[in-house]
Parts: C-alpha cells; sequence; structure tokens
C-alpha cells in the first residue's frame, strides 16, 4: 500500500506499537499524572485550565475530551512534532532501537538509503536546466508565456532535447546508473527491451518534496498537437502523486509562517501566482485532492483555498476536494473554494487582473459550509418537506464526517435550520463526561460488537470461523468481520495496533471514535456482551432471511419452502433492541 504510509510495512507497525509505550513518547514531552489507570494533562493541543486529555497505557491510545484529538503514538508524534507519517514512524523506531524496512525496493540490492536516487534526479534537473538556453523554440515558448528569468531559476525550469538518448548518454553511463534512472522512472523501454529517454522535447518541471529534493519531473510540450501536453514521472519509489504537492517547497521558503494555501489545477497557474507575486499556491499533480493532500495542506496553513475552474469538471473535482477535507476540519482549520469564470484559469487571470485582482477573489471565496449546502441543495425543493429531508439524507452522513468540535456543532445546527429537520447525527459518546458515557445497547449490535473488539482484540480468539454473523445485511458487518480476521492473525494484538491497520481507510476516524468512547473493562463482562452481540447479529440475519423468503411465498422453491418452514418458529423480539 502506497500513500501516507510510505513503503513501510504494516507488519513493522504493528511491531512498533508493540514495543514503544505511548505513556513513554507523550510523558517525554508533556507531563502526565495518573489518573487511576489512566493518565492524563492539560492537552497540549488546545488551551486549556483543567485536564481532559487522557493517555491510556491498556488502549495504546491518548484522547482529549475537549478538542477531540486522539490516536497512537504514532499520531502524536506527528501532530505534536509535526511530523509526517514515514517520519514519525522512524522517529518512534529509534527511541526502541528498530530500524524502519521499506517494501517494494528490490530488498537484495544492498542500498542502505535513497542518497544516490535523489542525487541522480537533481543531476537529471540541472542537466535540464544547462539545455534550456540552448534550444531557440524552448525560450521563445517561456517569453510568450511571460516566464521571468528569476522564475525560470526559481522553479528550475528546463528543457528536455529531442533525441532517445540525451538523459541516457550524460546520466546512465554504468549498469548502476542505469538501474537508477530506471528506478526514478527517467527512462522507458521499448517493446523490444531497449531504453530510452522518458521525456524529449518538453519543457520541464522538477518536482521537488518537502524539503527541497528533486523526486519527479513534468514535462509540457511546446505545440498544442502533441499529447499529452504534460508527461508526468510514474510512481517511484520517491514519488506518490496521491501525496505530493507541486511547489509546496516553494511556497514554505517564501513564508515563514503560512496563514493561507491555494490549491489550483495546474504547474503554470502555480508558476504565474508566484511570479506575480503571490507565492503560496500549490497545485496536486494531474490528480484529484486525496485525503492525503489535505492533511498536508492543513499542516502547511490554518486556511486552505481550493481553486477550481467553474466548469462541471472543474466543480466535480471541487466536490472531491471537500470530501476529503471533512474528517481533516478540526476546529482552527477552515476550507475556502474559489471557482473561476468559464474559459480562465489563474495564470490567465492573474496576468490579466494582476496580483490584487487575484487576491481579491482568494479573499471572497467560499466558505466551506456555503458551498456544502448550496452544492447539496441545489437540485432539491427546499419549499416541499421532502425536498427538506433529502438534503437532511445527503446532508448528515457527511456531517458526521467531522471531527467533534464547534465546527461540526455549526454544520450540525445550520442543517437543522435548513432542513427543520432534527439534525440527529450519530449520538456522540466522546461528547460526554467520561464516567457517564451511554451503554454499549443504546448503540446499534454491529456498532457494539466493533468497539467492544476494539476494546478487547484479545476477544476475536473466541469467534470461529465462518463468521455466521456475516449474512446480517447491516453496515458495518464486513468490517467487524476484516477487524476480527485481523485480530485473529496477530495473537496479542492491541487496540492501537488493530486501528493503524485503517490507516489509510475512510473508516479510520470513526474506528478511532470508536474506540476512544468505551473503556477496557471487566474482560468477562465484555466478552459476554460480545458474543452476545454476535448471536443477536447471526438471529437477525435468519429473521431477516424468513422476512425475505415469506415476502416471496409463492415462488419459492421445495428447498426454499424447507428453509422457510425451520425457519418460522424464530421469535422476533430479540432484535428489537438493534
Ligand atoms: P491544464 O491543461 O489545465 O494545465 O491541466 P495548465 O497548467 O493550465 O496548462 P497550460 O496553461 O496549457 O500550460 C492542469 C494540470 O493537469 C495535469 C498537469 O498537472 C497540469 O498542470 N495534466 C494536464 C497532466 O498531467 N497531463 C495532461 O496531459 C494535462
Ligand atoms: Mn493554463
Amino acid at each position: 500500500m502506497l500513500g501516507m504510509r510510505g513503503l513501510i510495512p504494516d507488519s513493522f507497525i504493528d511491531e512498533l506499537l508493540a514495543r514503544v509505550d505511548i505513556v513513554d513518547v507523550i510523558e517525554r514531552r508533556v507531563p502526565l499524572k495518573k489518573a487511576g489507570r489512566e493518565w492524563t494533562a492539560c492537552c497540549p493541543f488546545h488551551n486549556e485550565r483543567s485536564p481532559s486529555f487522557y493517555v491510556s497505557p491498556a488502549k495504546q491510545f491518548f484522547h482529549c475530551f475537549g478538542c477531540g484529538v486522539h490516536g497512537s503514538a504514532i499520531k502524536f508524534l506527528m501532530d505534536y512534532d509535526r511530523l509526517e507519517f514515514p517520519d514519525a514512524v522512524e522517529e518512534l523506531a529509534q527511541t526502541v532501537g528498530l530500524k524502519v524496512p521499506r517494501e517494494g525496493g528490490r530488498e537484495a540490492a544492498p542500498r542502505e538509503d535513497k542518497t544516490d536516487l535523489y542525487a541522480l534526479l537533481d543531476a537529471a534537473a540541472s542537466w535540464y536546466e544547462a539545455e534550456l538556453p540552448r534550444n531557440a523554440d524552448a525560450q521563445a515558448y517561456c517569453k510568450k508565456r511571460g516566464l521571468d528569468a528569476e522564475t525560470i531559476q526559481r522553479f528550475r525550469l528546463g528543457w528536455a532535447p529531442a533525441g532517445y538518448d540525451g538523459v541516457i548518454k550524460s546520466l546512465g553511463n554504468s549498469p548502476r546508473r542505469m538501474e537508477l534512472l530506471n528506478e526514478a522512472g527517467m527512462v522507458a523501454s521499448s517493446e523490444r527491451g531497449s531504453k530510452y529517454d522518458r521525456f524529449r522535447e518538453r519543457l520541464m518541471f522538477p518536482i521537488l518534496d518537502r524539503r527541497g529534493r528533486v523526486i519527479a519531473f513534468g514535462g509540457r510540450v511546446l505545440s498544442s498537437e502533441q499529447s499529452p501536453k504534460y508527461l508526468n514521472s510514474p510512481e517511484t519509489p520517491l514519488f506518490h502523486k496521491g501525496r505530493e504537492l507541486f511547489a509546496l517547497w516553494q511556497v514554505k521558503q517564501a513564508n515563514a509562517n503560512l496563514q493561507r494555501i491555494v490549491v489550483v489545477e495546474g504547474y503554470m497557474d502555480v508558476i504565474a501566482l508566484h511570479q506575480a507575486g503571490l507565492p503560496i499556491a500549490v497545485a496536486t499533480l494531474g490528480t484529484a485532492t486525496t485525503p492525503e493532500h489535505t492533511e498536508v495542506l492543513f499542516r502547511a496553513a490554518p486556511d486552505v483555498v481550493f481553486c477550481f475552474d467553474g466548469d462541471r469538471a472543474g466543480r466535480a473535482a471541487a466536490w472531491k476536494a471537500l470530501e476529503s477535507a471533512l474528517p481533516r476540519l478540526r476546529d482552527g482549520r477552515q476550507a475556502y473554494f474559489l471557482f473561476l469564470p468559464d474559459g480562465e484559469d489563474p495564470d490567465s487571470l492573474v496576468r490579466k487582473e494582476g496580483k490584487d485582482g487575484f487576491e481579491q477573489r482568494i479573499k471572497q471565496a467560499m466558505p466551506l459550509s456555503d458551498y456544502f449546502f448550496n452544492e447539496l441543495s441545489h437540485d432539491v425543493e427546499m419549499g416541499s418537506l421532502d425536498g427538506r429531508a433529502r438534503l437532511a439524507e445527503r446532508a448528515r452522513p457527511l456531517i458526521a464526517k467531522l471531527p467533534d468540535g464547534a465546527f461540526r456543532d455549526l454544520m450540525a445546527q445550520e442543517l437543522e435550520k435548513r432542513s427543520g429537520a432534527r439534525a440527529m447525527l450519530q449520538a456522540d459518546p466522546v461528547a460526554q463526561p467520561a464516567g457517564q458515557r451511554p451503554v454499549a445497547v443504546q448503540r446499534s449490535l454491529v456498532r457494539s460488537a466493533i468497539s467492544l473488539l476494539l476494546a478487547q482484540p484479545g476477544l476475536a480468539d473466541q469467534v470461529e470461523k465462518p463468521y455466521r454473523f456475516l449474512r446480517l445485511d447491516k453496515p458495518g458487518v464486513e468490517l467487524l468481520a476484516e477487524l476480527l480476521d485481523i485480530a485473529r492473525s496477530r495473537p496479542g494484538i492491541n487496540s492501537a495496533m488493530l486501528v493503524e491497520h485503517f490507516a489509510e481507510r475512510p473508516e479510520y476516524p470513526s474506528l478511532q471514535k470508536l474506540m476512544a468512547a468505551l473503556s477496557v473493562g471487566e474482560l468477562e463482562t465484555q466478552s459476554m456482551e460480545f458474543l452476545s452481540a454476535l448471536d443477536r447479529m447471526e438471529h437477525q440475519s435468519l429473521i431477516q432471511r424468513r422476512n425475505f423468503l415469506s415476502a416471496r411465498r409463492d415462488k419459492l422453491s421445495d428447498d426454499e419452502k424447507a428453509e422457510l418452514r425451520t425457519l418460522l418458529p424464530l421469535r422476533e423480539q430479540m432484535s428489537t433492541k438493534s
């Protein structure tokens, strides 16, 4: 699995979380006081006078009842030391003397780090840079696009000349270097297996990582007849499109303290904005905005402005960006949406309207809440009860994705106001003071089975395969089965490790929340509750089946009739609680 977790194997994350003690990790940064089975402090992530920040050694989990932050030791380091996932893992691994293994790269190659890969890509960028002044067409094109010398230098723009082996000849002059060129995505192979330069006759845009190192390239053709217009490096050990942002490094260089960052669609848009005096623009690399992008953006600045074309494609892309932003919008973070007039992009606009004009547009960008409700209600009849119900139906699951906090409450209130319906978000157990948390039976069976399993992963040992509850047609059933599989295959796994398996999945925030909500109780009691929840789920699945069969009573096969007869005596009442 690529992405935020880089190429670190899950099994290693398990081992790491088993070795470190979250209490140690946090104690070294925030003084903790013992409080019963847990440890507590004033929350380091928001201002408070009385402690609502708890660390649970049993769950290896921290949670703040005030601002809602929570997670494993890895998550704590990410938030507290402002580290990216792989760096947080690296840091933790060091404290317990583990070495982080990486998947993907052939383990046989005795390469300890990626230094030579970085060096090679840097050399390639320099080589393209040196080629630029030597090609008249490329020069003319830069001039036509209004790029000045300083900008060309700041972005290290270059030229990939015609011919099939310019890069190979200059940089691939040993088998080892050819191997590196290949690994870095700089060469392509013909059907017969011969290698040639991937980038030819293209204006080259180096893509830098957060530390300013070249990790990939985008290359633009000069004439509109050729395609693709932009060619990007493939995914490589250094380059994962889903998490890199073009020009983030330049943005960080230009701003010590950034309040606002603007996400646009294209390389040229970014460059034009920087050149115009707005060095706050980044772009995704020809992909939709991912949740990882959103996290990186919010780590860079508290206000994120998503800028899109006003056309249909732009609107669709904006909605995706909104969805990826929702789970990351904790208090203090704000997202805005800026739609441009038809036929314009930031590059064309900033040239027409100048820095001030574009800045004005940024300032007038639509807050996420407005965009959210406009978009959800634009095709429903708000005058009718039906229409308002439809709005509520669409909005609820999305609002539920927001982290706990004032913003989520406001959105829920706004929905209530607009739809006239009680917002009825899933009652959030976390919001209630510790000690009077609701008992598990108030929640659905599936939900309570999942939280019990999260509190006591060892319970999985008591469940036999095949899981008979799987026939139940209810949300969460498959997730429960998956959690059971993981817990069964890793005896001794703790709650935090179990949840970390879902770090890249949409279920992650809700799992974290469920886990935070349930305290580790008596094993005996929880075990009974858990097994009884599974039994009742199975029972419900049989009732579902019976209802299904009896609704089609006259069309049943003989086998189905026989099955229905065995199901008829089932009593309904066991299932009424869910
Ligand atoms: P645009 O075509 O809108 O880019 O694509 P642009 O920056 O305005 O291009 P110019 O002004 O014509 O030079 C937006 C982004 O989508 C990706 C690139 O990242 C581009 O910057 N893209 C586009 C590709 O990856 N491949 C393509 O063929 C086209
Ligand atoms: Mn453009």
